[in-house]
């Protein structure tokens, strides 16, 4: 039999039953992982059943991300069956949408719990064998609502959102014990989003923004690259990538070189405040790195005043006036 990528590895996916961590187990398995297969349903039952079908090797573990003693006996079941760790996948979650006025407490706490408590009680415990052997895989499951926000989502994005910062904390963490963790923001048709189903508009809007493709959204697109992410060939760490409908792509924060307020003058809110539209910051980084799109309308095109005044607002101070006539502002460059 030829060597597969993962042949001797021993991986953890959390919420495994169905959906995406499904698809993603019986991919590790296929590449030669042994793997946990953990839900609290009996579909792990199932998972576990197909993979040894197919001549894999896997074990169910029914217990809940949502404890410590429940994390903890999820890494003792990859510890007894199979004698070490060497990826984590957090992946179990669920959402409980809801106006914020409208959000209980329970519903707050429940998605907080499964997501960002959840990933702390599993990862903590396999951390400690990987720290231990030094090597080890963790991915995260964010999701894009965690980082660009979206209607009715409180519990939902803030859970999503800590679970990037939890990966770049714990990417630093783990750098010099070969630990690499990385985090997905995907998006797949599975029973999570029957439950909560993007809205018509965004799904179209994506559609459109990614060359109107219809489907691409089996779960099998993103467990492409949460295995890459889960195997030794992953190098980086603390990156955020999202799959979307076929498309993958690294995801950022950043800031824009902004407005540096001179000397030791503190700013006034009214005076010197004026960030200008994010938008036109972007226009002004694509015109500096290259000729990029016009700031002003072309002749012919649409008069839109308030985009006119934008486009003055570049070459003019970029926030408010200069803090002083001793000191005054000398452009963005
Ligand atoms: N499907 C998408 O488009 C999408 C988009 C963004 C993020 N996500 C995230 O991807 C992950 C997987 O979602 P999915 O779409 O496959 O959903 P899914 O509902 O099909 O699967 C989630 C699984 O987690 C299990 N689970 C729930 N609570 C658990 C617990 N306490 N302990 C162990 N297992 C538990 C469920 O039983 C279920 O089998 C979730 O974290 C979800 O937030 C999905």
């Amino acid at each position: 039999m030829t060597a597969r990528a993962l042949d001797g590895q021993v991986a953890i996916v959390t919420g495994a039953g169905r959906g995406l961590g499904r698809a993603h187990a019986i991919e590790l398995a296929r590449q030669g992982a042994a793997v946990v297969v953990n839900d609290i349903t009996a579909e792990a039952d199932a998972v576990v059943e197909e993979i040894g079908a197919s001549g894999g090797k896997a074990v169910a573990s029914r217990e809940s991300v949502t404890s410590a003693e429940g994390g903890a006996a999820i890494v003792q079941a990859a510890l007894d069956e199979f004698g070490t760790v060497d990826i984590v996948v957090n992946n179990a979650g669920f959402a409980r949408n809801a106006p914020f006025s409208e959000m209980t407490i329970a519903d707050f706490d429940a998605v907080l719990d499964v997501h960002l408590r959840g990933a702390f009680f599993v990862t903590q415990p396999a951390w400690r064998v990987m720290e231990r052997k030094g090597y080890g895989r963790v991915v995260m499951t964010s999701s894009g609502s965690g980082v660009f926000g979206r209607p009715a989502g409180a519990n939902y994005c803030s859970a999503k959102a800590a679970l990037v910062g939890l990966t770049k904390a714990l990417a630093a963490d783990g750098e010099a014990s070969g630990i690499r963790v990385n985090c997905l923001l995907p998006v797949a048709t599975t029973q999570f989003v029957v439950e909560s189903p993007l809205p018509p508009a965004d799904l179209e809007r994506l559609q459109t923004a990614l060359g109107g493709v219809e489907g691409r959204k089996e779960p099998e697109r993103v467990t492409a690259l949460a295995v890459y992410l889960a195997s030794p060939a992953c190098e980086v760490s603390g990156r955020v990538y999202s799959s979307c409908l076929g498309r993958y792509a690294l995801g950022f924060f950043g800031v824009t070189s902004g407005w540096v307020s001179p000397g030791n003058a503190v700013p006034s809110p009214f005076r010197h405040m004026r960030p200008r539209s994010a938008i036109f910051e972007i226009l002004l980084i694509l015109r500096r790195n290259g000729p990029g799109p016009p700031l002003l309308p072309e002749e012919g095109e649409r008069h839109d005043p308030g985009r006119q005044e934008e486009a003055r607002n570049l070459v003019q101070p970029p926030m408010g006036e200069a803090l002083s006539e001793k000191e005054p502002f000398r452009g963005m460059e």
